[in-house]
């Protein structure tokens, strides 16, 4: 199996996230590591454990992450994820205690222990992930690559310009995109497509075991926010798990090489993601943006994957 860890900030669809990784035989999660973003650090660390503690895999090792971004104040999505961050399901309390260590120091311990190289999956703001590049330079060949649920080549969903994970932390994001580390770019033009449906969520709950259970009513909170028809949506988008199912499945998506880089000055932009598709600028492609997937294939394989909790 593919060795990852995934950093996140669960969050409704990070929890989808995860509860698809563990399904997954191809991929094998060496750590979750939490990052600040939907709710605060304390709020995000707290609900890995509780997700954790309700799927029985304690024996993941969890650390928590920088308190807030590199150089601004912490910007949260309560209005999507509500006040603990994964409202709506009946979740335990944690049943076991994060590692004493930092993410970023979980995470370079498990790379320099790792015999191969390991993929980030970094489901939240990426501070993390920066701290980690620019901290433990020694360690960027034991990176594979770095799978991001974040940004957009067309429209953002937090700002006009600017998808939520990116404008929480763009100084962050720049690091990452400028690292010089393959990027895989899953960002709105295709976590927009990614869009779960009612019936859908029938499909995952008649399943009726407790992964499918939790899903299901995790979709159910999900789906209130995406209900404004402002956004046009049928449903709701998966943003999240859109990064695991392109690392089991890319050939349900479609991708194209550019250079991309972060707006973290623009007066209407800052959090933006520069998006060369058409090779404007010369520079030499730093990310494999992922632009176009298949629904209904993304949504059997989810199906299929939760089909196999017991
Ligand atoms: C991203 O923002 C968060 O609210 C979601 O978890 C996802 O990672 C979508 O813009
Ligand atoms: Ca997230």
């Amino acid at each position: 199996p593919r060795p990852i860890i995934l950093d996140c900030d669960p969050g409704h669809d990070d929890a989808i996230a995860l509860i698809l990784a563990l399904a997954c035989p191809a991929l094998e999660l060496l750590a979750v590591t939490t990052s600040a973003g939907n709710q605060t650090p304390d709020k995000t660390l707290r609900n890995a454990l509780r997700l954790l503690t309700y799927l029985d895999r304690r024996d993941i090792p969890v650390a928590g992450g920088a308190v807030k971004p590199l150089n601004r104040e912490l910007i949260i999505a309560d209005n999507v994820h509500g006040e603990s961050g994964l409202d709506g399901p009946q979740l335990p309390e944690p049943a076991f205690a994060p590692q004493a260590i930092t993410a970023v120091e979980l995470m370079a311990k498990t790379l320099r222990e790792a015999n191969q190289p390991v993929t980030l999956v970094a489901t939240g703001p990426q501070t993390n992930v920066a701290l980690l590049l620019a901290g433990y330079p020694e360690l960027h060949s034991k990176i594979e690559r770095i799978v991001i649920m974040g940004g957009a080549a067309a429209l953002g969903n937090w700002t006009p310009a600017a998808e939520f994970n990116i404008f929480v932390d763009p100084e962050a994001a720049d690091m990452v995109f400028k690292s010089g580390i393959p990027v895989v770019m899953c960002g709105l033009d295709v976590t927009h497509q990614a869009q779960i449906m009612e019936e859908d969520i029938e499909r995952i709950r008649v399943l009726g075991n407790p992964a499918s259970q939790l899903t299901a009513e995790l979709l159910d909170f999900f789906m209130i926010y995406h209900r404004d028809p402002k956004w046009g949506f049928e449903g709701a988008p998966l943003h999240d798990p859109c990064t695991i199912a392109w690392l089991v499945k890319p050939e349900m998506f479609t991708s194209r090489e550019c250079w991309v880089g972060v707006e973290t000055k623009g007066e209407y932009t800052q959090g933006m993601t520069v998006v060369d598709y058409y090779q404007l600028t010369g520079k030499p492609a730093n990310t494999t943006v992922v632009t176009d997937m298949q629904r209904e294939a993304f949504v059997d394989w989810m199906v299929e994957r939760l089909a196999h909790y017991s």
